[in-house]
């Protein structure tokens, strides 16, 4: 882990202007600067950069952040790769924290893996090249297929010996460890004798995002019906199958510059397909995508192609995945390939040419032709076909980016026609399923504040008069609070104390906000607060959890400046926000107060309508009477500020 110390020098040197300035052209606009928004496509700029506030906001599309988060949503960079990568271009040494032992004991034995696997890779490269068995076995076999000694360079391929050990002998001969050698899927021991896993077979191996060897999968030459086609890695600390795509360390680029990411099933179809200068593909393995795959996909681009033969079992694994896509906001379009071709046969058929133009023509969106494969297998039954109305409705309501809405709109009316029914009833649907999910979803966060919503109109009668109007000006006030101990926490309330110390002091707290996100904030800055922190807006901004700097940025940049009190009273002079801190902090604490002592006026009543003993009613009455003080006092308070 990076320290502590590391990361505050690093923030401290951090011009977001200069950083977000390397990737977007910029241009001075009053405090700020604006420029064509880098995440999604305009003409105008929308893109603002507040150097004061350090942070970014595009009016277009509404993605926000902190120079941090910029680096991460536009180059891919995790945190710590940012945090990295701003170390270096600010000269700051990286010190790194001690890890646990448990920690370096599995880097130490991924570290080894790697190692071993580079080189598994060149030994079997020599094997294949230039030893007489691999040239004449394996070779000539790849080179039948069609490959060239280009691409069988490019991709490492290579060669393992049918001898029974060779491998495993120079491998132990050159001190590797059996340990890891058996762990790395290389060798396999039986009673006590090292054997070669891969005899025989022509080595793929499969590469990392930083072109490391993380396993191999191995192609069996001669066809043995006993035997498996492939033999692959099995999985260890370095190779985690539901993370891998084949090849997509080479064609990282590629699926950049085409806005388009290719999926085959195989190893042959992606290397056939690169050395046809078709370079943005990479091959999942014929088995049904996982989250992580597709996340994978999504860092370079939101458009995936599935190219799949047309009678593979991998077309009905790889849809079963695809709904997932969806929820992580990919275009999936779907190609098959004709007369019991697949992707490596067809290129070497047809030629590149004519297979982008294929896939180009042939391009089917996955939604269409999953309701069109169901809409045949249902036929003319009609419980089958509400099966299926309900299942591609259930399908569109995934589509859960707000930006997707018209793509979802396009949907429910190219389905509805091939459903041939009506547009408003699918739409109807489609809702309801996004009600349900809605409902489900582990978004908690969302979900709390929709239920929030709907307390206070149902409940919570101080809201019922001008209900949205107040949850409106509430949700103000609780912001400007949260604003205001941020920015204005560590500034002096009186001699002995904080603007802190006095919010933290007044006992705020969670029944005194209602927004649960804000809530968060609060706390997290009380936790950093008692253990002698001193939190700022940048503490939040920089600070690992993206969600909740997030939330940080979107307080800031709420368009209400100051508590409406003090806008009416004080439109006119020059005093800011800086000067009047104490009084916006008294004031809009004292609102939240209120508030809180009228929603329990509100249950006392409430309560007092109900039978009870005489004792138990003058309790009620006497709490009553003292809310109603407390209740006073505070307006009075307010009031004396006010025209202060
Ligand atoms: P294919 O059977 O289509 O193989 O399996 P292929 O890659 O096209 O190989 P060639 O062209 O016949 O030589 C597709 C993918 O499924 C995985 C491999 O990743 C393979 O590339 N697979 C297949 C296995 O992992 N094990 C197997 O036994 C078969
Ligand atoms: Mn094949």
């Amino acid at each position: 882990m990076i320290t502590q110390q590391t990361i505050q020098q690093i923030l401290s040197r951090i011009d977001i202007v200069e950083i977000v300035g390397g990737f977007v052209r910029l241009k001075k606009r009053g405090a700020n600067y604006m420029g064509l928004c880098p995440f999604h496509n305009e003409k105008s700029p929308s893109f603002t950069v507040s150097p004061v506030k350090e942070i970014y906001k595009c009016f277009g599309c509404g993605r926000s952040g902190n120079a941090i988060s910029f680096l991460m949503e536009h180059e891919k960079y995790s945190y710590v790769e940012a945090l990295r990568w701003l170390a270096n271009k600010y000269n700051v040494e990286v010190e790194e924290t001690e890890i646990s032992v448990e920690q370096k004991q599995q880097n130490q034995v991924a570290e080894s893996l790697y190692i071993i696997n580079g080189f598994a890779q060149k030994y079997f490269s020599d094997v294949l090249l230039n030893k007489e068995e691999g040239q004449d076995i394996a070779l000539s076999y790849l080179k039948h297929r069609g490959f060239n000694e280009n691409i069988i360079n490019k991709f490492q391929l290579g060669y393992c010996l049918e001898e029974k050990d060779a491998f495993a002998k120079t491998a132990l001969a050159a001190q590797y460890n059996s340990e890891f050698l058996q762990k790395s899927g290389l060798v396999i021991v039986r009673d006590d004798k090292t054997f070669d896993n891969y005899r025989g077979r022509i080595i793929f191996p499969i590469h990392n995002q930083t072109g490391k060897v993380i396993g191999f999968g191995a192609r069996i030459i001669k066809t043995n019906d006993r035997a498996p086609k492939y033999i692959n890695t099995p999985e260890n600390e370095i190779y985690i199958k539901s993370k891998i795509l084949y090849g997509s360390y080479f064609a990282r680029q590629a699926i950049d510059k085409n806005d388009e990411c290719l999926l085959v099933e195989g190893y042959t179809d992606v290397i056939s397909l690169h050395q046809a200068g078709i370079e943005n593909v990479v091959a999942s393995g014929g088995t049904s995508l996982t989250t992580d795959q597709l996340r994978l996909v999504k860092k370079y681009t939101n458009n995936l192609t599935i190219i799949y033969d047309g009678d593979s079992a991998g077309v009905k694994a790889a849809l079963r995945g695809l709904d997932m896509a969806l929820e992580e906001g990919l275009n999936v379009k779907l190609v098959l390939i004709p007369d019991k071709e697949d992707p490596d046969s067809y290129v070497n058929k047809v030629g590149a040419d004519a297979f982008r133009n294929f896939i180009a023509d042939n391009k089917k969106d996955f939604i269409l032709f999953q309701l069109e494969v169901s809409l045949k297998d249902a036929g003319t039954d009609s419980t089958k076909k509400a099966t299926v109305v309900n299942q591609v409705a259930e399908t569109i309501a995934k589509i859960n980016k707000a930006e997707d809405f018209t793509k979802q709109q396009d949907y429910i009316r190219q389905c509805s026609q091939l459903l041939k029914i009506e547009e408003t009833g699918l739409h109807t649907l489609v809702n309801k399923f996004i009600r349900e999910r809605i409902s489900k979803q582990e978004n908690k966060l969302q979900a709390e504040e929709i239920k929030i919503f709907d307390d206070q109109q149902t409940e919570n009668s101080f809201a019922d008069d001008e209900s949205f109007n107040l949850l409106f000006k509430d949700e103000m006030h609780e912001r400007a609070m949260v604003r205001s101990l941020i920015e204005f926490g560590l500034k002096e309330w009186d001699e002995k104390n904080k603007v802190a110390d006095y919010i933290f002091g007044e006992s705020i707290d969670h029944d005194m906000i209602d927004n649960k996100k804000l809530v968060r904030i609060l706390q997290t800055y009380k936790n950093w607060y008692d253990e002698g922190m001193e939190p700022t807006s940048k503490t939040f901004l920089y600070q690992e959890d993206q969600e909740l700097s997030t939330l940080v940025v979107s307080i800031m940049d709420f368009p209400y400046e100051i508590s409406p009190n003090w806008k009416e009273h004080f439109e006119g002079k020059i005093n800011t926000r800086e000067d009047l801190y104490k009084e916006e902090v008294f004031s809009t604490l004292n609102y939240l107060k209120l508030r809180k002592i009228k929603r329990l006026i509100d249950e006392n009543q409430k309560d007092l309508e109900k039978n009870h003993s005489a004792e138990e009613q003058i309790m009620l009455i006497e709490t009553h009477q003292h809310l109603k003080n407390m209740e006073r006092d505070l307006v009075h308070n307010l009031g004396t500020v006010i025209v202060k």
